[in-house]
């Protein structure tokens, strides 16, 4: 029997913190809903989004699109270089004038931490916000995808171990996976090079070596090398970062059989893992992306609904 998930409703997705256990796990079953082919039944006959990248993107603004449109919804392109952010209009103003032409819900990514501060608290501004990724902050739709790839996997986070490996301070998606996982009652372990480690992270889990956790873990959840948010930052050679903390074809061998292989992509091969190991068996890099898809659905009809 199908239980049919109980629908959520929310104003914005901003970051995880911000969700109940409730809300993320009624998200999950809502993505699992569209994935087995559920249809949205919406109270209005029109809704209009925009997708705002002013950071380049593959997966979530693409996900997004096809996401919306599986929904029924007209997606008004924006494009930051032919928009008139090139005559200096601020985000604000963006947004701002999105909403009063009759957008609904506006998806951002931007580079700056907590961008949508100040655009939740206008009075003005009327569609609702996700946030697509800001700067290193948060990457709350990554994460519920992850969380929906990984139940769907295990059917529960209860004293699941999950190793989050790689370059953690860069990322977003790093910082809202630990957080939520924890939560939901994983156990967290991470790896990689210290340099891009913090003593913040102990909150939510722990430091190990790399081929100290292989053998102990359910998920293996390798981050990319964000080469662009390094400055001047040490860097390491392909070769020698792959050795040293890399998922390596030897690593691999040493896995649990049920381990699953989790990256959020784009993938530098054979950096982050091995070349090979992107579509093996215990990979599900694949179903993050298709994933993907039906979590963003879940989260346009919550945030929808949320506004109605
Ligand atoms: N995982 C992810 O956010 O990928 P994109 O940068 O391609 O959206």
């Amino acid at each position: 029997m199908i239980i049919q998930s109980e629908r959520i409703s929310l104003k914005h997705l901003l970051s995880v913190e911000a969700l109940s256990d409730q809300e993320v796990m009624g998200l999950i079953h809502r993505g699992q809903e569209f994935k087995r082919g559920a249809q949205w039944n919406p109270e209005k006959s029109q809704y209009f989004a925009t997708n705002l990248f002013f950071e380049n993107s593959t997966r979530t603004h693409k996900s997004f699109e096809v996401a919306e449109r599986k929904l029924g919804i007209e997606t008004i392109e924006f494009e930051e270089s032919k928009s008139s952010v090139t005559k200096g209009e601020t985000l604000y103003d963006t947004v701002l004038t999105m909403s009063a032409i009759g957008v609904d819900v506006a998806v951002i990514r931007h580079g700056d931490e907590h961008y949508y501060d100040e655009l939740i608290e206008s009075r003005t501004i009327q569609c609702g916000i996700i946030n697509g990724g800001d700067g290193s902050g948060q990457h709350p739709t990554q994460c519920l995808l992850d969380l929906m790839t990984i139940y769907e996997e295990f059917g529960s986070f209860e004293n699941l171990k999950v190793a989050i490996v790689g370059d953690i301070t860069h990322s977003r998606v790093a910082k809202s996976n630990m957080q939520m996982l924890k939560r939901l009652g994983a156990k967290v372990f991470f790896s990689g090079p210290k340099e891009w480690y913090k003593d913040e992270f102990e909150v939510y889990g722990h430091y190990l070596p790399l081929d100290e956790l292989v053998e102990e873990v359910d998920v293996m959840m390798m981050l990319r090398v964000q080469h662009e948010r390094h400055g001047d930052e040490k860097s390491f050679s392909k070769e020698e970062y792959h050795q040293a903390y890399g998922l390596t074809e030897e690593r691999a061998k040493r896995l649990k059989k049920h381990a699953i292989i989790m990256h959020p992509a784009p993938v530098n091969r054979d950096v982050e893992l091995a070349d090979s190991l992107v579509e093996g068996m215990q990979s599900r890099i694949i179903t993050q992306m298709s994933n993907g898809v039906y979590m963003r659905m879940a989260i346009l009809e919550a945030v929808l609904t949320g506004r109605s």
